[in-house]
């Protein structure tokens, strides 16, 4: 694993937005991996900022999403779905029809994490999956457990999650128990993965991931085995390493 270690988060953004843009300009039809949380947000303004130069093009690029959560429908506003059209789809010209995030109010949930995951192989290779980092370290939604599911799948969400991400919302009452989640086994479909990580409150997950062993109770420590990924660090959560 490959660590790079920025002044802020715009910097360490840049690096993740440059390494897209090759990407976008050298391939006819890339598919990225995205995903939401607060972490991906100025790398997302960036790359909307390229968009409007005419440096970069989505017109032929599919995009495939981490996860949802289970009972939000698209139009909720704390949806990834939601969040995914605010923050980058709407202000690219990207096709809709080619960006794929889970339903997270389907009439089975089994059946759509396997369409999710059929459609994760129908789109070829991931050519780069960007990933934040939760608090706990987990990755997607893959929560820290005894063991971790390779593939789509409903993900019991931890209550150190619920309460990180109840700062969306407007009491924790509101924050979903369940996500469905592309597994680590879709995950490692990627060719190349990007790990962002900012802030003070991800330096101790940072830290735990910097010892030399792998453990399904930090999920983040697993990319170890893959053979292509690159953390990037605002230095707060560089600061305990
Ligand atoms: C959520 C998402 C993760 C994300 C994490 C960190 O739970 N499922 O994909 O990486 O939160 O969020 P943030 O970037 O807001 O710290």
């Amino acid at each position: 694993m490959k660590i790079i270690v920025k002044k802020d988060k715009d910097e360490a953004s840049k690096i993740a937005a440059e390494m897209i843009k090759e990407l976008l300009v050298s391939k006819e039809s890339p598919t990225l991996g995205l995903a939401t949380g607060s972490t991906p947000i100025t790398l997302y303004q960036q790359l909307i900022e390229m968009n409007k130069k005419n440096e970069i093009s989505f017109r032929n690029v599919k995009t495939v999403n981490l996860d949802e959560y289970i009972g939000l429908d698209g139009s909720h506003p704390q949806s990834y779905r939601f969040f995914m059209n605010e923050n980058l789809f709407n202000h690219v010209d990207i096709d809709k029809s080619n960006t794929h995030v889970p339903n997270g109010n389907p009439s089975s949930l089994d059946e759509e994490a396997k369409n999710y995951e059929k459609i994760i192989d129908s789109l070829g290779h991931i050519d780069i999956q960007i990933l934040g980092v939760g608090p706990n370290g987990h990755i997607g939604f893959n929560e820290p457990n005894t063991h971790l599911q390779l593939y789509t799948h409903v993900e019991d969400l931890t209550q150190t999650t619920i309460e990180a991400n109840s700062r969306f919302f407007d009491s924790i009452d509101q924050v979903p128990k369940k996500a469905i989640s592309m597994g680590i086994g879709s995950i490692f479909k990627a060719k190349k993965i990007i790990v962002l990580a900012f802030g003070k409150n991800k330096a101790d997950a940072i830290k735990d991931l910097s010892h030399d062993e792998i453990s399904t109770n930090l999920p983040v420590s697993i990319l170890k085995l893959h053979p292509d990924v690159t953390l990037i660090l605002d230095e707060d959560a560089a600061s305990l390493l």
